[in-house]
């Protein structure tokens, strides 16, 4: 995460951004096919522009963010689009791995990554271990994640510690996100209106917005414009 040079929109205010934002990184595949090149060249720019969001969230003061990487379900994909995801993601935290340290940009992963190939599963331990004491920025990887297998997780370990769980904050201890707070702005491109077993618990008062953009063409010109959008919002939480 190189550092940007900051040019923001005038209609946007920075004492009032979410606290966390999280994206569904959506149309990587769709991208590449437009332009005649194999799904993974989609991937591979998603991930670059990963690199660039991140660095602007983090430039714009936002503290926590969640990317969705890699599903749950994504394992019904072909292997060779799933290793290529893998490989992308590996390279990336191996490169970024100082540039997040010297940033103080603690990194977090969602999902049970022991499931990934031995190397990815060695940079991510990698990365968590490196950057453990930062605090300026979370970042926070969704990968092998889904909404519903994180909920029954919990449920078991809430029956294995053998207690009833009295309230929703109690519960939310028990999830991978446990030292997140609840994403306050939900982004998803490629125009699919759907959640995808994002994390299903931590959107109870999510605010949701939809683009059509594909992935790697998500700028961060629309990223702000989409927080212009999300300030316009009346929250209420059950109020009134
Ligand atoms: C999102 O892009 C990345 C992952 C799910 C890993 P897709 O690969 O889903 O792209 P489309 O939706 O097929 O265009
Ligand atoms: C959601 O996208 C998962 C990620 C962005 C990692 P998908 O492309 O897997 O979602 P569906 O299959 O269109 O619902
Ligand atoms: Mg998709």
């Amino acid at each position: 995460m190189p550092a940007g040079k900051l040019h923001v929109l005038k209609q946007l205010d920075l004492s009032r951004l979410p606290t966390h934002i999280a994206i569904i990184m959506d149309g990587n595949g769709r991208w590449a096919t437009k332009r005649g090149l194999p799904r993974n060249l989609g991937h591979k720019a998603g991930c670059e522009n990963l690199k660039r969001i991140i660095t602007h969230i983090y430039d714009l003061g936002i503290k926590y963010a969640t990317f969705f990487t890699f599903s749950t379900e994504n394992w019904k994909r072909p292997q060779e689009e799933i290793d290529g995801i893998f490989n992308i993601v590996r390279d990336y935290l191996d490169e970024d791995a100082e540039e997040f340290l010297r940033r103080g940009a603690k990194v977090v992963v969602s999902g049970d990554y022991t499931r990934l190939p031995p190397d990815l599963v060695k940079s991510i331990n990698n990365i968590i271990e490196k950057t453990k004491d930062c605090d300026r920025f979370t970042l926070n990887l969704a990968i092998n994640y889904g909404g519903r297998d994180e909920i029954l997780r919990a449920v078991n370990e809430a029956i294995k510690q053998g207690k009833p769980i009295s309230n929703p904050a109690e519960f939310s201890k028990l999830l991978y996100s446990s030292d997140l707070p609840d994403p306050d702005f939900i982004i998803r491109t490629s125009g699919e209106m759907r959640v995808s077993n994002f994390m299903l618990w931590q959107m109870a008062y999510s605010e949701f917005y939809f683009t059509k953009t594909y992935w790697p063409a998500f700028s961060e010109r629309e990223l702000q414009l989409a927080l212009i959008d999300f300030q316009k919002r009346k929250r209420r939480f059950g109020s009134i």
